[in-house]
């Protein structure tokens, strides 16, 4: 089953129209928000992002916040999500081909769940990764689904056979094309401080939470490719990916090449989160 507008439909019954301004200017916005244990995680803060996101491209949601929280409670229930996620978009709607907003602009949400499996195995060995030149928009912070730039960047890593490619725009390391990225030098972390040129991730928030509680100090400052590449510990995040760390970039071990002692602690406390979500369950 599938969410269109507030119904619940079966997918074999919906049709996009051609001219749905995301198929054909990828004009709206999208959250992902992962479910465990048949719980969500992080609902309220993607539902803020997503709130922000629409009101940085002049668009309204179709309906209150509070309904879509509750329609898609009811979204991953209907499609027995135990683990997975839900993909949710909202286009400024079917109307004839202008550039311009249409005068009465029709916003249309659709919204699926799928099962998927935690990245178990990656979180443990962790991945490898290419340094690409960020050649997005100056809106990063915007949820957007123009997603060009990152499609182009993680092909490119694919490519080189490797699992993400990290940004760089004018020497500082921004985000990877689906992931937040920091970096641990003396023990303490850094990353790309939350402005336009970076997606805010949830994760990243809980991460920063995580740290602080810690005692982990966190610079929200930029660093640059040379810091990138000569860091103790490389850490990638997202809803998917959660926290996992990168053993090598540009073919170069990161540090001795294997998963470093930021990492684990905050895997390990980011699975504390989740065994959370269990007990509120229970
Ligand atoms: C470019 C980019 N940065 C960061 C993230 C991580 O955000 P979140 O933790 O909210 O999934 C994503 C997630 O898709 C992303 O596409």
């Amino acid at each position: 089953m599938i969410l269109v507008q507030d119904q619940l439909k079966d997918q074999s019954e919906v049709r996009i129209d051609i001219e749905d301004r995301g198929y054909q200017f990828g004009d709206g916005v999208y959250e992902v928000v992962r479910v465990y244990n048949g719980q969500y995680f992080g609902m309220d803060e993607h539902l803020v992002r997503l709130e922000r996101s629409a009101k940085e491209i002049q668009m309204s949601l179709p309906y209150p916040i509070e309904v879509l929280k509750r329609r898609l409670e009811i979204l991953a229930e209907a499609n027995d999500i135990e683990d997975g996620h839900v993909y949710l978009q909202i286009t400024r709607g079917v109307a004839e081909r202008t550039h311009q907003f249409p005068l009465q602009p029709a916003p249309l949400l659709v919204a699926y769940a799928r099962k998927s499996p935690r990245p178990l195995s990656k979180m443990k060995k962790g991945v490898t990764a290419i340094t690409t030149e960020d050649i997005r928009w100056l809106r990063c912070d915007i949820k957007s689904l123009n997603l060009l730039g990152n499609v182009l960047g993680k092909q490119k890593a694919m490519d080189a056979k490797c699992d993400e490619s990290i940004f760089i725009r004018n020497e500082v390391v921004t985000e990877g094309s689906s992931t937040n990225v920091y970096i641990v030098k003396n023990g303490e972390i850094w990353t790309h401080p939350a402005n336009n040129f970076i997606l805010n991730g949830i994760t990243r928030q809980v991460i920063l939470e995580l740290a602080k509680e810690e005692g982990i100090t966190v610079h929200e400052e930029t660093f640059n490719k040379n810091d990138l590449m000569h860091a103790e510990e490389v850490i990638i995040s997202s809803t998917t990916m959660e926290v996992t760390p990168v053993i090598s970039i540009d073919g170069k071990p990161v540090s001795n090449g294997i998963p470093g002692k930021v990492a684990r602690t905050l895997q390990e406390k980011f699975n504390e989160r989740i065994a959370q979500l269990q007990r509120v369950k229970n």
